[in-house]
Parts: C-alpha cells; sequence; structure tokens
C-alpha cells in the first residue's frame, strides 16, 4: 500500500491552492469556451479570438481560437522587451563544464532570433514552408524553432541522435525543402557528425526531396563539406534588419514532430498555433509553477515534444528564465545535474525517470555532495516513475522539500494532462495525479465500456482541449485510425491506466505495440523493419522486456534465412545495424535467434507469448493451443535471452 505524501510547505506563493484548483477545475468542465478563452488572454493576439473549441471526434475535425490570429515567436520574445529586455532568458550550459557558457537576455535572444529568421529568409524560406531542423543542443537549435514561427515556417525538428536513414525519411515525408544543422554536435565529450549525416541522408539513393538551402551554424569548428549554392553558413547569411513577426491565423500549423505508432512509419503529428500556445502557456504557469526571477531547467533535447513544449514555447511565453543544457547527466561524472543546478542556481528541475535511475544507480554521495538549496519543484516526465526512483528523487535530491509533479501527457497531447499541482494537491509516488483543466480521462475495457469509480482499463479523453494534435501530416485518415476508432467519439492514448478511490490516475504503460526505452518512444514494427532489412534475417518479431535503467529493453526475435546461423559475430552485427538505421536509441538489448516465430495458423504472430518469455515469465503463458507448431515454445523458452 503506498500512502500519500503531504505536500512540503517550503513554498508560499503559488498560482493554485487547493480550493482554486476544484473551482476551476469545475469551469473548465462546465463552460470550457469561457475558461479557454480568458486563458488566451496569456497570449498576444493580432486578433484576439472569440471561438472557443469547435470539434468533433465522430468525424474528426478539431479547431480552437479560429478567429484569432497571432504569432508566438512574438509571444516568447518580442513582447517581453518592452519592460523585460535585460531579463535573462536562456543560460547555456555546454558539454564540457570548462568551456564558457553564455547567457542571453531577452534582448540578446531577440537579436539570434531575428538573425536566424533573416538568414532563412535569404534562402527563401516563406509562410507554410517545412523547415528540418537537426541540431545539437545549443541556443542556435532555439533560435531555429522560434524564427520559423516568426515567418510562419513550419518546424519540423529531428532529434540529432537520429542516424541519416531515419533523417531522411522524415525529409521526404514532409515534403521540407530546407534544413537547419550545426558542423557537429557535442555529447558526453563525444563529437556527432550531423552536417555529415545530412549529407549522408540526402545522398540516400531513394530520397528524391530536393534541398532548396541548407543552413549550417558553426559549433565545434570541425572541418565539413559545404556544397555550393545549396549549404549556408549562418554567420554568412544572419542580418539582424528587422523581420517582423507574419500574422498566423490560430489553426495555421506550428510544427510536425515525428513519433514512433503501433504500425508502420512515424507519423508526423501536427501542431496549429493557437492552441498549442496556450496550452504550453497555461500548463506552464500551473504546473511548474513559476514565480518571477526563479530558474528554471528541463533536461529534455528540443528533439522530442518535451523539448518543444517546455524549453521553447511554454517557458518563454511566460517570459521564464531557463537552462539550455548540451550534455547528458553522466559527464564528466555522475554530479553533473548537481552541479549545473548549484552554478545556475536552479528552483525548479523537469527531468525523466531513466535519468533519476541512472543517478540513483550511481550512489547517494553524487548528489549529497552538492548543495542543491535553490531546488523548490521536481518534475517528472516521460514514462511511469518507480516508487523506488520516486522516493530517490524525493528524499536524497530534494531533501523532503520539493514536492514532486510527475506529468502524463503525450507528443499528441501537446503538453502536461494529468499531473498533481505543487500547490493544490498531496501526492503518490507512482501516481501521475488528477487531470489538468479541461481534461476529461475515461477508462474503458476492451469492449468500450465505461468504467466507473476505483478501475482498470484503457485511458481515453472524451473532450478535446486547445494543445490536442490535429491531423498526422498529409495522413488524415491515419490520424483518424490511430486514434479515434479504436474506441469510437473518443480519442485514445494507447496507455493502460488505474484510477484509485480518490480519483487519481496511475498509468501502467502501452497496451499497444509501442515501447518506451528510456523516455523515447518506439515502435516495435520499426526495428523489425529495420532488422528484416538485414541480408540474412527471415523475420523478426520485436518486443519490450522490463529493464532495471530503460524502464523497457528492446528484446528481438529473428529468424534467418535458410543456411544461416545464429552467431556472437551476427548478434553484434544486428545490433550495429539497427542503430545504424533507426539510430543509438534503438539499439536491441537482446537477440534470440530461433527457427520460427509462434504463429497462429492463419498466421499471425502471438506476441503475448514472446512478451512472457522475454520477461521471464513464461510460466504463464495462456493458451498456446491455437499455435501451428506448439512445440516451437519449448524451444523458445530454451533459447530464452533475458534470464
Ligand atoms: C508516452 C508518450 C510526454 C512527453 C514525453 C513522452 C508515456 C509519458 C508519463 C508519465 C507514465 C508516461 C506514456 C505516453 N508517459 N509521461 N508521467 N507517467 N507514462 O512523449 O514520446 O509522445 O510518449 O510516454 O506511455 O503514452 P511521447
Amino acid at each position: 500500500m503506498i500512502h500519500a505524501v503531504q505536500r512540503p510547505q517550503a513554498h508560499t506563493e503559488t498560482h493554485c491552492l487547493p480550493e482554486q484548483y476544484a473551482e476551476m477545475y469545475r469551469r473548465s468542465i462546465e463552460t470550457p469556451d469561457a475558461f479557454w478563452l480568458e486563458q488566451a488572454q496569456r497570449l498576444d493576439w493580432f486578433k484576439a479570438p472569440a471561438q472557443g473549441g469547435e470539434w468533433s471526434y465522430d468525424p474528426v475535425g478539431i479547431s480552437w481560437f479560429e478567429d484569432g490570429t497571432l504569432n508566438l515567436c512574438h509571444n516568447a520574445v518580442d513582447r517581453h522587451l518592452a519592460t523585460n529586455a535585460n531579463r535573462t532568458a536562456l543560460i547555456f550550459e555546454p558539454d564540457d563544464p570548462a568551456a564558457s557558457g553564455r547567457s542571453l537576455t531577452y534582448g540578446e535572444l531577440h537579436r539570434e532570433v531575428l538573425r536566424m529568421a533573416n538568414a532563412l529568409k535569404a534562402m527563401g524560406v516563406k509562410k507554410g514552408d517545412r523547415v528540418t531542423i537537426y541540431m545539437p543542443m545549443i541556443v542556435e537549435g532555439v533560435t531555429a524553432m522560434l524564427a520559423c514561427a516568426r515567418l510562419g515556417a513550419v518546424h519540423s525538428v529531428v532529434f540529432g541522435g537520429f542516424s541519416p536513414e531515419a533523417l531522411a525519411s522524415r525529409i521526404e515525408d514532409c515534403d521540407s525543402r530546407f534544413v537547419v544543422t550545426a558542423d557537429e554536435g557535442l555529447r558526453g565529450g563525444k563529437r556527432v557528425p550531423l552536417k555529415a549525416n545530412v549529407d549522408a541522408a540526402l545522398a540516400e539513393p531513394d530520397h528524391d526531396t530536393p534541398i532548396d538551402g541548407m543552413l549550417v551554424v558553426r559549433h565545434t569548428g570541425a572541418e565539413i563539406s559545404m556544397t555550393e549554392g545549396r549549404d549556408y553558413w549562418l554567420d554568412d547569411l544572419a542580418t539582424d534588419a528587422d523581420c517582423p513577426c507574419e500574422e498566423m491565423a490560430a489553426e495555421d500549423p506550428l510544427f510536425i514532430l515525428y513519433t514512433s505508432g503501433s504500425t508502420g512509419k512515424p507519423k508526423g503529428v501536427l501542431h496549429t498555433t493557437g492552441g498549442y500556445g496556450v496550452w504550453t502557456a497555461a500548463t506552464f504557469h500551473y504546473i511548474f509553477d513559476y514565480q518571477p526571477g526563479e530558474v528554471f531547467w528541463c533536461t529534455a533535447d528540443i528533439g522530442w515534444v518535451t523539448g518543444h513544449s517546455y524549453i521553447v514555447y511554454g517557458p518563454l511565453i511566460n517570459g521564464a528564465t531557463e537552462v539550455v543544457f548540451e550534455g547528458v547527466p553522466s559527464f564528466p561524472d555522475h554530479g553533473r545535474f548537481w552541479d549545473v543546478v548549484d552554478k545556475h542556481k536552479v528552483n525548479i528541475l523537469y527531468t525523466a525517470p531513466t535519468a533519476i535511475r541512472a543517478l540513483m544507480r550511481e550512489g547517494d554521495d553524487y548528489v549529497t555532495t552538492r548543495s542543491r538549496a535553490s531546488l523548490r519543484l521536481l518534475g517528472s516526465v516521460g514514462e511511469p516513475i518507480n516508487p523506488e526512483a520516486w522516493r530517490w528523487y524525493f528524499d536524497v535530491v530534494g531533501e523532503g522539500r520539493c514536492p514532486i509533479i510527475d506529468t502524463w501527457w503525450q507528443t499528441e497531447t501537446g503538453g502536461c494532462m494529468i499531473t498533481t499541482l505543487p500547490g493544490a494537491h498531496d501526492m503518490k509516488p507512482g501516481s501521475a495525479g488528477l487531470p489538468f483543466f479541461g481534461i476529461r480521462p475515461q477508462l474503458v475495457d476492451n469492449e468500450g465500456g465505461v468504467l466507473d469509480g476505483a478501475a482498470e482499463g484503457n485511458l481515453c479523453i472524451t473532450h478535446s482541449w486547445p494543445g490536442q494534435a490535429r491531423t498526422v501530416y498529409g495522413d488524415h485518415d491515419r490520424f483518424v485510425q490511430t486514434y479515434f476508432s479504436t474506441y469510437a467519439g473518443k480519442y485514445f492514448t494507447g496507455d493502460g491506466c488505474k484510477r484509485d478511490k480518490d480519483g487519481y490516475y496511475w498509468i501502467t504503460g502501452r497496451v499497444d505495440d509501442v515501447i518506451n526505452v528510456s523516455g523515447h518512444r518506439m515502435g516495435t514494427a520499426e526495428v523489425e523493419s529495420a532488422l528484416v532489412l538485414h541480408p540474412k534475417v527471415a523475420e523478426s518479431a520485436v518486443v519490450g522486456y522490463p529493464h532495471d535503467l530503460k524502464g523497457q529493453g528492446i528484446y528481438c526475435y529473428v529468424t534467418l534465412n535458410a543456411g544461416e546461423a545464429g552467431s556472437p559475430e551476427l548478434l553484434a552485427e544486428l545490433r550495429a545495424w539497427v542503430r545504424k538505421e533507426i539510430g543509438p536509441i534503438a539499439t536491441p538489448d537482446l537477440i534470440q535467434f530461433t527457427d520460427g516465430l509462434p504463429k497462429t495458423r492463419s498466421g499471425k504472430i502471438m506476441r503475448r507469448i514472446l512478451r512472457k518469455i522475454a520477461e521471464n515469465e513464461f510460466g504463464s503463458l495462456g493458451d498456446t493451443s491455437t499455435l501451428a507448431d506448439p512445440s516451437l515454445v519449448e524451444r523458445l523458452i530454451e533459447g530464452r535471452q533475458n534470464r
């Protein structure tokens, strides 16, 4: 039995007390349009909206604030200049702690955004164009996104850890004619050849999207090759001439972000301007409870939605001061997070359970030898946090004085959806908590029957919220199929979830063929496709299994072509192969060579059995009588890799 933890009383200023939450949540459900039009006033609009949410989940069509016009770069940067030009916006902390970082005030950020926007403009970028951003975690990653928003171009950020192949398919899918990159990135002392990766992506045999311009930021100073007439150094094109913000309709696209699903290639999730802006502004304000003068630090990468919403848009729209960190938690040693916290007097830290578990394993000394006195709020995101890691985060890192917010959300939701509010709620370790304003979660059984009260089922959301994704780029039908067809008329999250008697939600993890590896979302089908591309592989099935550090590990069952035999060499080769095809985050943890996959007589792979064996839980395989070859199960158990 896990008990609620009383919320610590260290912080007296708060944006939302318990009574206020109840009252505001009630209003947000009873009169959503009035509630969200009021919240929309957090933003500056060229034309303020009078329309709230106009949406239907059957058929699927979603819009918010449709008659309003605005620009999110103006909201994140320009509007702070009149009164706060000298306030620090970004504190850049480089990978190497001995290298000199830099801080930018809002005034300086404005100038950097103008330089980037003018350079993009000089290459021909205009409203509506897609721009692929493949960058390290440096200031220019943030300014590239803001510059796109300024011009009305749609950014598509691709995580710098993705392979040239993965990058090429993302450039192709949204027909992006422009790329912003850097000579190299730096992570944990290692160089990442970003520009060379883009060159390799564009040279892929089946890549046929012509590139009109590539903008390159000089970061490490490495030698790279520049293609005349296509590639330009930022410094050669940048000017700080005025560059007005485009007036965007609320429903104009802001960005595309690729994310994994249970089938096929990654989907380009599309977010629009007004609703996303309001959602990130409001969630940042209430959930992180940011107070003027505080320092916020989200350790995510801008390549993920967490970086979009809580490094770029949420904090900057709120005029916050924040750390932008290039490095990793383990370099130069496992105390780096706490060094950064002390150096920049970080008050609010937002990180992922996988990082917390990795640091916890290294022992308390790395933490307790640093002061951490500035910390007052700790956040977690990306996967369920196990109570043991929660306890360590709370007791050791936060010394029992900092509330923890465990924020559940998704690329598709735009921002946080279920969490406790630091001033309003008690916490329960392992539970994300309660719905944010306007969010109406529902648990359903596998047949779609609604479950009331304390229950466990599939997590759906029944009513739209401003931050919701509007479509899958170029494939609205896939959007409808993926999210609104499993349980007609509801948004299905793909997560399993419990609700307790106090109304707290406990996410149990994905119920589809999506796995969550170190907080990175991956479709098992993507790893399978990469494996079968190898000339020796006949077939594969990939499942997740519990992994101490990563949350889930990647377990691959592989059958080989006739005449081939499994060997340690081939195993290493396949791991390197997947790494190259997708990127290091997709590297298989365990590979089992097998002479067959368990299939029904109609040829459907019985993944349930493969999951059980991968979990080392083969005592309860359930009914195997429908298998075409029941004897295979014994051999699979015999050859299992997770012992
Ligand atoms: C999936 C979404 C949210 C931004 C980063 C991940 C899992 C996310 C939590 C949490 C339990 C969580 C869910 C969700 N997830 N946050 N606090 N507790 N599970 O975004 O890559 O779109 O992944 O991450 O399974 O569906 P994403």
